[in-house]
């Protein structure tokens, strides 16, 4: 699907752009998407049963079983062209902010910088009773410790029901109320608060553009939806941009 020239007119004149991503952006690199029919993380295992903090109490074991399994199949994915896309985006825009629900790094390895991470890290290890940084946590173990608490320690992602970080939310709120343009790219919008950042932007008089293969909650709420790849519409964005 062409990109409209009012979303190409809306980009060349914006002072800030807000851009929020899921696992979407992701899948052309091979990661797995949440909740997609058939691929979907979710669609293999119980999410319940893996992604709280009542599920990693009652079996550590498992809960890291599966994530070390995830950490292998990202660090053996590359970024895709839609990541390298938003890396070009961001060099022809005054200021924009990066929001990513993924926690798999591929923006920044893309080359993207100060990349808010909502919903935190794959690859950080964090003291379940703590909640710091642990360094060092050793992996051979299948459940490691906290060498200063003695406590668990978990993968550092954010379970459902555990908060967002509190500077991922202040930055993400903060560029919500000032974006001229809040592009949502392969994102359900199924899960809060991120999905709760386009209603403020577009309350606040932002132009709302959904790029996904599918239709989403948010694509009523959006003036431009761009059904397609990420992989595929971004690079096409910005060559748009660039003429
Ligand atoms: P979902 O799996 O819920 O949604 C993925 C979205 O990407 C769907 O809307 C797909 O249609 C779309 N999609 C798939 N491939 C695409 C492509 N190549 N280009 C564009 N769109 C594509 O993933 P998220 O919205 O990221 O949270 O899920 C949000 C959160 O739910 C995740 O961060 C995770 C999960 O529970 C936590 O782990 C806390």
């Amino acid at each position: 699907m062409p990109v409209p020239q009012q979303v190409v007119e809306a980009l060349r004149t914006a002072h800030h752009v807000f851009v929020l991503t899921g696992s979407g952006a992701s899948a052309e690199s091979g990661v797995p998407t949440f909740r997609d029919a058939q691929q979907g993380l979710w669609a293999e295992f119980d999410p319940l049963q893996l992604a709280t903090p009542e599920a990693f109490l009652r079996d550590p074991s498992l809960v890291w079983r599966w994530y070390r399994w995830r950490r292998e199949l990202v660090a053996s994915a590359s970024p895709n062209a839609g990541h390298v896309a938003l890396v070009t985006l961001a060099a022809h825009i005054p200021a924009l902010t990066l929001v990513t629900q993924n926690v798999d790094g591929l923006h920044q390895r893309a080359g993207s910088r100060n990349v808010v991470e909502f919903h935190g890290n794959l690859f950080e290890d964090r003291c379940f009773t703590e909640g710091c940084l642990v360094s060092n946590a050793n992996h051979e173990v299948d459940v490691p410790r906290c060498a200063a608490c003695g406590g668990l320690v978990r993968p550092g992602v954010v379970w459902f029901g555990e908060a967002i970080p509190g500077s991922a939310m202040a930055a993400a709120e903060a560029a919500a109320e000032c974006c001229n343009v809040f592009l949502s790219v392969g994102t359900s919008s199924q899960v809060w608060p991120a999905a709760g950042l386009a209603e403020t932007a577009r309350r606040r008089g932002a132009m709302l553009v959904e790029i996904n293969i599918d239709a989403t909650p948010m694509s009523g709420l959006s003036h431009h939806v761009i059904q397609g790849k990420s992989g595929a519409i971004l690079p096409e964005l910005v060559d748009c941009l660039a003429l």
